[in-house]
């Protein structure tokens, strides 16, 4: 198989960990046969610096052209004045939308191997996490009309939140799809005691529950969804809610797996074409000093084989290799146990070190 995957590379991390998921995308090309090729995309603040704005339009252009597109991360401290209709986020947002990905896939599975690393209790733990959010990505208070003037002699700032009926019903159709491959338990998530945006969601998700029989559905409230999380995330089997509760769940719902640095998404519209990035952010704190946890980027990769080129075994083969290394003890600072006890027959190995074990583990059998 020959694909052609646009890459964007991006700020902070982001250029340190898609080296690695390309060195793992390239391994898995040589292992399975195929070839991959890899044209550079820029995006966000470095496009900023080259290009004056953060997604120029043939950028985007390149990305439609692809066959599926791998992203790391963008923004920074350095782009934090720029006005907002300029900032690195701009490019992101301008990309999901110019791409058409509104549905947002976000696993939070434990790995075993981390089970220390989580910040809850061991007894929470051992119940299991493994949900899915399935967060809208196009839509939402992210693309409202904003404004920010003068009114009466002060600042007044307002950020629009609208959804059409359909928008709610294509995200709630994937949810519902999603929970029935799984164990068929779909949560949505919403604020309708509060919102008309979100009374509608409810409605809509209820209407389309006629649909999947065979699909129990509930609702939350997302404030206690929050809570939830944390207590007993073992109830969750696909959470499927609206693009900025999807954001501050997915994250809180990625601590308690252990790490940010370890989930990776998926984002697909109507095409084959997905966007695939990690969900955690640029760190400039730490870029530039190969100590970044490259596995939620190289897991990206491994999602678009199997979503965007349906080719499971090398989707699959890429997550055993990441289970063999936690196996082996290899850890990113991330993830290395903080207790004496825990750590021992851990090692600490920094980004490029944790890309070649990947491999090499990949390369194995
Ligand atoms: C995410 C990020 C983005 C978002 C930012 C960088 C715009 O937090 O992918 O979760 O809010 O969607
Ligand atoms: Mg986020």
């Amino acid at each position: 198989m020959h694909k052609n995957i646009a890459v964007i590379p991006g700020d902070g991390i982001g250029p340190e960990i898609i080296r690695q998921a390309l060195l793992v995308l390239s391994a898995v090309a040589e292992k399975f046969g195929h070839s991959f090729t890899f044209t550079e995309v820029d995006m966000g603040g470095c496009a900023i610096d080259k290009w004056g704005e953060p997604l120029p339009d043939a950028m985007l252009e390149k990305c439609l052209a692809s066959d599926s597109v791998l992203l790391g991360a963008v923004g920074g401290e350095k782009w934090n004045s720029v006005p907002g209709h300029l900032r690195p986020e701009k490019g992101l947002l301008k990309l999901r939308a110019g791409m058409g990905v509104y549905s947002n896939n976000r696993p939070a599975k434990i790995w075993p191997q981390l089970a220390s690393a989580s910040p809850l209790k061991a007894s929470i733990v051992a119940q299991g996490i493994d949900f899915i959010i399935v967060r809208e990505l196009i839509g939402g208070i992210y693309f409202g009309k904003r404004k920010t003037e003068t009114v009466a002699g002060e600042m007044v700032a307002v950020d629009e939140l609208t959804y059409t009926e359909s928008e709610i019903e294509r995200i709630g159709r994937i949810g519902f799809e999603t929970a029935r491959k799984r164990n068929k338990k779909l949560c949505s998530v919403e604020k309708s005691n509060v919102l008309d945006s979100s009374r509608l969601w409810k409605k809509v998700m209820h209407r389309l529950a006629e649909e999947y029989p065979d699909v129990a559905l509930s609702d939350m409230l997302v404030d206690n969804c929050a809570m939830q999380i944390v207590k007993n995330p073992a109830q969750f089997d696909v959470i499927v809610t609206e693009n900025m509760f999807g954001d501050i769940l997915s994250d809180e719902a990625s601590m308690i797996t252990g790490s940010i640095g370890m989930i990776p998404s998926s984002s697909l519209g109507h095409s084959t074409c997905g966007l695939y990035e990690p969900i955690h952010g640029s760190a400039p704190d730490i870029a530039g000093r190969d100590i970044a946890n490259p596995i939620g980027t190289v897991l990206s990769a491994a999602m678009m084989l199997r979503y965007s080129f349906n080719l499971e075994k090398e989707a699959e083969a890429i997550e055993q290799a990441v289970s063999k290394v936690l196996d082996r003890g290899f850890r990113t600072a991330d993830i290395m146990p903080q207790e004496q006890d825990e750590a021992e027959g851990c090692q600490l190995v920094g980004c490029s070190l944790m890309g070649e074990k990947i491999i090499e583990a990949l390369r194995e059998d």
